[in-house]
């Protein structure tokens, strides 16, 4: 019988993935419970006609080069800022991700976020567990209301709108920032489209929905902090390099802005001893937005089924440069 091809998996994927793999595939998954260093990676990929990765894998056109069998590349995420997408279509080597299954997660986790910094839940948390509880206080832990608030969303792609949605049960005004804001349709809702300084001017919560690339790194740093609302809140389940880090921590210590929900930071992971994991109005998270057992098994199967689809020659769900499939032979 002959071998199987071998398809490279950089995590321990759930079953609800792997089932799609396992009769046609040599599966070959990194044991770690960190991510493969480059040189790691290699070994792994080493004769793979498919990668199944996630974040936290760097694939550039010289991982490419080195792996001339690889065919297609599925990432375990929306977003691909981790993949040279124009390294791999220039080899003809499909790039896939996981849009719509995580759309909704990521918006609660996001929503959650922002009313557990709103509220100051983790010092909450944080002041009950060190026995300060002594009496109730009329100016204890005091917060920012999100009814009537003016929420900036900062990017209004699925995950943007999901969140735009939640808000309106709150009886927010809603701005939103986009590049292209004629693309995009605001299904009912009552969205106002504005340039970035009137959004930061006038949000008391900004909500970063945004990819990462070359045009976004940065995108919030020590100016535009320096445009929102002293009592404004910053929330980011997008990734880490949209905003300026050190800008951020200023801005958190000047008071420039009341506090910031992180899910995603510059660097990810964020050092313990990092400024930012110990200011009392910065909450953040290990992200976790897409983080439920039903998503994460639904980015599995999509992602499976993505990888497979390209090696057997059909069109996946979901694909990033559906140009190379024309020179793809099953
Ligand atoms: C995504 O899907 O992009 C999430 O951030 C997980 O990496």
């Amino acid at each position: 019988m002959p071998e199987k091809p071998i398809v490279a998996v950089t995590f321990r994927i759930s079953d609800a993935g792997l089932r799609y793999l396992r009769d046609d595939y040599t599966v070959r998954i990194w044991p770690g419970d960190l991510p493969p260093s480059p040189d790691e990676l290699d070994v792994l990929l080493d004769g793979a006609v498919g990668a199944l990765t996630h974040g936290a894998n760097k694939v550039d056109g010289n991982v490419l080069d080195r792996h001339p069998n690889l065919r297609v590349v599925s990432n375990y995420a929306v977003g691909y800022d981790n993949i040279d997408v124009p390294a791999a279509t220039a080899r003809g080597v499909a790039v896939c991700n996981t849009p719509d299954v995580l759309t909704q997660a990521t918006a609660e986790l996001a929503f959650s976020l922002m009313l557990a910094t709103a509220r100051r839940i983790p010092e909450g948390v944080d002041y009950v567990r060190a026995g300060k509880w002594k009496t109730w206080g009329p100016q204890l832990l005091l917060g920012q209301p999100l009814t009537g608030a003016t929420v900036g969303i900062v990017g209004f792609g699925r995950i943007g709108k999901a969140f735009a949605r939640m808000c309106t049960g709150f009886g927010t005004r809603i701005l939103a920032w986009d590049r292209s804001p004629h693309t995009k349709t605001t299904d009912g809702m009552d969205v106002t489209f504005v340039d970035m300084d009137t959004l930061l001017a006038e949000s008391d919560f900004v909500s970063i929905h945004v990819a990462l690339s070359d045009t976004t790194r940065h995108l919030i740093g020590a100016v535009e902090l320096k445009k929102m609302k002293p009592t404004a809140i910053l929330v980011n389940s997008a990734r880490g390099p949209v905003v300026d880090t050190d800008a951020l921590v200023e801005a958190l210590q000047g008071g420039e802005i009341f506090a910031a929900g992180l899910d995603v930071t510059d660097p990810e992971p964020i050092p313990a001893d990092h400024p930012l994991v110990h200011m009392p109005n910065c909450v953040v998270i290990p992200h976790i937005g897409s983080a439920t057992t039903q998503t994460r098994n639904a980015m599995a199967e999509l992602a499976a089924n993505n990888l497979v689809a390209v090696l057997q020659g059909r069109q996946p769900e979901a694909i990033l440069n559906p140009e190379v499939l024309e020179n793809l032979t099953p």
